[in-house]
């Protein structure tokens, strides 16, 4: 595998095209918004830089690494020669759903489709395309140079091939793949949403202030970031999405988001992206 391309140039999307040119690939990177496109490349070279000044890397590294990214506006040419595509658009079911449709259109017959939802059901995109047997899930974590797991989501269509394909790419970048079958927030978010929903509820009804909830779970579970800190650095609206697919994935209302969390985004408080959440940055 040589080609890879990137659909979405966010964080996720840029913190993926950064590990994988790094490692040697060459990455489209495919945005529709030209802003998005310079905005990710100038965060894959400050974050380079970062690795650069802490002496994970040296300057040719970083030199591959940003000569080895194409940027791309359409799908239909981003998508061309790859032999691996990665979404990492925004969570929401439908633009998935479009994007699927298109790279499948585009992309070469042995292409695998991946995508970096961290919630929204596997077999269901698969089924958006004519190569369900090549849709997968690889789940990154942001921030992504530095994070080590990689959550691959066996859809129920998935084959064995495409699996093995995938996890050997994400030992070769140097992350620890962890499979889990395709189920609502699979296995981080179903374990992560609730321990942050519950954190928000104690704080609602308060047992206790933001920062000492936090740092109880700093100090006492060496967490390295507190629940409501995490929150925010996630991103409340993503937080109040992921729970909403497990409330109505699973039927259960343990699982509905606290109240505290949908005022905070009614009020536009989304968490670090808009300046404040449960903390002011
Ligand atoms: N790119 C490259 N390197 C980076 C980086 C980036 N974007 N961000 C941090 N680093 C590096 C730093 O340079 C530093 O390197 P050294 O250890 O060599 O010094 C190291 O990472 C630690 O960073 P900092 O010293 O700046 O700060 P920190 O020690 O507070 O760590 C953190 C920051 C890595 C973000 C840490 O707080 C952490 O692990 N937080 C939890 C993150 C987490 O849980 N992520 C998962 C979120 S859930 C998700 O992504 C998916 C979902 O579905 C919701």
């Amino acid at each position: 595998m040589k080609n890879i391309s990137i659909i979405g140039g966010g964080t996720m999307g840029n913190g993926i095209a950064h590990v994988m040119a790094l490692h040697g690939f060459h990455v489209q990177l495919i945005d529709k918004n030209d802003a998005a496109l310079q905005k990710a490349m100038q965060t894959i070279e400050k974050n380079l830089e970062r690795q650069l000044q802490k002496n994970h890397i040296n300057v040719d590294q970083k030199e591959m690494t940003l000569a080895n990214i194409q940027c791309f506006n359409e799908i239909s040419t981003g998508v061309a020669s790859s032999e691996l595509i990665i979404e990492a658009v925004t969570e929401i079911e439908s633009t998935k759903m479009e994007i699927f449709r298109l790279a499948d259109l585009h992309a070469s017959p042995n292409c695998i489709l991946a995508s970096n939802t961290s919630s929204i059901s596997i077999s269901k995109l698969a089924e958006a395309t004519k190569r369900p047997e090549k849709v997968i899930g690889m789940h990154f974590m942001n921030p992504v140079p530095v994070m080590k797991l990689v959550e691959i989501i066996e859809g129920k269509h998935g084959s064995k091939e495409t699996l093995e394909t995938i996890v050997k790419l994400t030992q070769t970048i140097g992350k620890t793949p962890c499979v889990v079958k395709d189920a609502p927030g699979f296995i981080s978010n179903r374990l992560l949403m609730p321990m942050i929903n519950e954190a928000i509820l104690a704080l609602q009804e308060g047992i206790s202030d933001a920062k000492t909830i936090d740092d109880i779970m700093k100090l006492g579970m060496a967490h390295p970031m507190g629940p409501l800190q995490l929150a925010d650095y996630i991103g409340l609206d993503v937080c109040h999405n992921i729970l909403c697919i497990l409330e109505e994935g699973f039927q259960n209302a343990k699982y509905h988001p606290a109240e505290l969390l949908k005022g905070k985004i009614d009020k536009g408080k989304l968490g670090v992206k808009t300046g404040e959440g449960f903390y002011k940055y």
